[in-house]
């Protein structure tokens, strides 16, 4: 892993800014991910992270935390945040911007209970693709406490189908569409890896296999949407 996400967020952190990332799909062209919007505060999240926060309750789990800003703002409020993130880059820029307890680690490898584990700028991301996501859900509820939630926001990226007479171009004997390989350039170098949106009809029947309820709580403008995810069976304490 090149980590041009983490050598952009540092990049940005030390005050030598001088491009954007770019972005790509395999189903969209170039698109611009803004350094500065990866150092966001509260007032400048899109409306379904600041519900999020606002939701964010107990022993936080801050999943992909990239920059830090939505654990951050939680550590400012007193509440206990735990960071981490795949990216090196990320980390260190965390541990510059003050966060107290933050890690480079997988998800996977995760092993504590927290009481809410947040999932955010498109948390479906870490589930890969729709074949793998129960197994996913299946970790990340062995990490909730009882009466623990996890907080998730993703895209129903069916519009990106739609030709220009209204209908959709969605091959049925392919792949979920919304499993995209995913570009990134900086500075001269690329990545690509496999990244996720999911639509919630499709993260609330994968979440049933493993005994976990997801209800929406929030859609936003354009087809992205907050969830809670709970477990069913409420266990002993
Ligand atoms: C779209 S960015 C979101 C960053 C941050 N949450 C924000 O909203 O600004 C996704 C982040 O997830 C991290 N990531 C990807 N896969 C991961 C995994 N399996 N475990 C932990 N972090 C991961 C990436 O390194 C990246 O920092």
């Amino acid at each position: 892993m090149k980590d041009l996400f983490g050598k952009a967020l540092l990049d940005y952190q030390n005050g030598n800014y001088t491009e954007d990332i770019i972005t790509s799909t395999s189903i969209s062209d170039e698109d611009v991910l803004s350094l500065p919007y990866l150092f966001r505060s509260f007032s400048e999240m899109p409306k379904l992270e600041q519900k999020a926060l606002q939701l964010s309750k107990g022993k936080v789990l801050d999943i992909g935390c990239g920059a830090g800003n939505h654990s951050l703002y939680l550590q400012e409020k007193g509440v206990k945040v735990k960071s981490i993130d795949v990216s090196k880059g990320a980390i260190e820029v965390c541990k510059q911007r003050g966060l107290k307890n933050v890690f480079v680690l997988d998800i996977t490898n995760e092993t504590e209970t927290f009481d809410t584990i947040l999932m955010l700028m498109n948390g479906s991301g870490f589930f890969k693709n729709l074949d793998k996501t129960p197994e996913v859900l299946q970790h990340l509820k062995s990490l909730l406490k009882p009466n623990g939630q996890i907080l998730i926001d993703s895209s129903d990226i069916k519009y990106m189908y739609e030709d220009d007479d209204g209908g959709y171009w969605v091959n049925a004997n392919a792949n979920y569409y919304g499993e995209l390989e995913y570009h990134i350039s900086y500075k001269g170098e690329s990545e690509s890896f496999p990244w996720m949106y999911i639509d919630f009809e499709n993260l609330k029947s994968a979440c049933k296999k493993v005994g976990l309820k997801c209800e929406l709580v929030l859609e936003g403008e354009h087809f992205d949407y907050l969830a809670r995810i709970i477990s069913f069976e409420p266990r002993l304490q």
